[in-house]
């Protein structure tokens, strides 16, 4: 018969003896592995992994600092939950929770030690309002590939130490301006594959310490022309996938930086005279780089469609050049013309006065 766990029965007199340990480890976080789970206890890790768990197990032991809930099928998270946990610093809860939306994910405690926080691959739609109001000490966020459509102004309000936030494969079309507000120690922030529509001015007010900016694969048309001027320390900017068809100089110009490099193909470019001479003046500031600059792809007018805005090099600036050519050498034909025209009315004029003034001295 294999050794198994606790069976009733036989085990009535050790009743005193558990109340003692649950009372323990409620009071002094005394080591009990929640069942299921695998605890090393030299490292201090809770591997709780596909264990087909539906709500957080108690017991977990106090001095745990990784706490490892991945591929489950939890349908219910508060932070609660994870009460008396101080040492916990990550916490790991990625394609593992079956509800849209977390409820009450502040308590009065618990989590305020936490550094990283994986919440990826889950089919979250909606932050509450409280969530980053216990968390101050995250650094890390992972919250890609979940179901989010919009970010309010209050639910990352705490996250002043968050260095790295994941919203990447989501399905956000709007971002309150002020939702980004109290993450000045941001370094970076992915934003890859969402519904971005437009970068707002505003948005990144408050983003100095920025390096990595992610925009790739949204639907970006628009970007506000003061939109990435709070960027002094940014080092990338990925914008390539959107729908981008002109840019302006000045956008680029008020990133006031020393080096960063841009990303910018797979966008429908409108390949005319402006658009060559912005990218030949943005290639012509020392600090700015575009990296994909052979991969920017022409999308119309048709002519140019499919070819490559460095392969058509000036030309579209010398097509400018030629028709403006053509039009001085016109307007300065029609005045030669009629300067001619006039001299030769002149002389007309002469002749017949002269010839008038002969017939009447005969
Ligand atoms: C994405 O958001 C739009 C609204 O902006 C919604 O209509 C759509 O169903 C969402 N897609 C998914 C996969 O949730
Ligand atoms: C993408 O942007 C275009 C404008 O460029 C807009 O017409 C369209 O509705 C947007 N699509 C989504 C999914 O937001």
């Amino acid at each position: 018969m294999p050794v198994s766990t606790c069976t009733l029965g036989g085990e009535v007199q050790f009743l005193p003896v558990l109340l003692l340990l649950l009372f323990l480890n409620a009071v002094m976080g005394f080591k009990l592995c929640p069942s299921h789970c695998l605890c090393y206890e030299s490292s201090d890790l809770v591997d709780c992994r596909s264990r087909g768990l539906t709500r957080i197990p108690s017991s977990v032991p106090h001095g745990t600092w990784l706490l490892d809930l991945s591929g489950n099928k939890m349908t219910e998270v508060r932070s609660r939950s994870f009460t008396g946990l101080w040492s916990l610093k990550i916490l790991l809860i990625s394609n593992s929770i079956s509800v849209t939306v977390l409820k009450y994910f502040q308590s009065l405690s618990s989590l305020q030690f936490l550094e990283r926080l994986d919440l990826s691959y889950n089919s979250l739609q909606k932050l509450p309002e409280d969530f980053s109001e216990s968390l101050s000490s995250l650094q890390e966020l992972k919250l890609d590939h979940n179901l989010l459509q919009h970010l309010d102004s209050t639910s990352l309000g705490d996250f002043e130490n968050l260095r790295k936030l994941d919203l990447s494969y989501n399905n956000i079309s709007t971002i309150d301006i002020r939702a980004f507000d109290s993450l000045s120690r941001l370094i970076i922030l992915n934003l890859e594959e969402n519904k971005l529509n437009v970068v707002r001015d505003q948005l990144l007010s408050r983003q100095q310490s920025l390096e990595v900016l992610l925009l790739n694969h949204n639907n970006i048309s628009v970007i506000d022309s003061d939109a990435l001027s709070p960027l002094r320390s940014l080092v990338l900017l990925g914008l390539r996938g959107n729908k981008l068809d002109h840019i302006r100089f000045k956008t680029f110009l008020e990133l006031h930086t020393t080096s960063t490099h841009l990303q910018l193909s797979s966008n429908p470019w409108t390949c005319d005279c402006e658009l060559q001479r912005v990218f030949g003046k943005i290639q012509r500031v020392r600090h700015l780089r575009v990296l994909d600059y052979k991969e920017i792809i022409c999308h119309a007018p048709p002519q140019q469609a499919g070819l490559s805005l460095s392969d058509l090099d000036s030309q579209l600036c010398m097509a400018e050049t030629v028709s403006v050519l053509v039009i001085t050498f016109t307007v300065l034909l029609a005045v030669v013309g009629t300067l001619m025209k006039a001299e030769r009315n002149r002389k007309k004029k002469l002749i017949a006065m002269e010839t008038e003034s002969q017939r009447q001295e005969k």
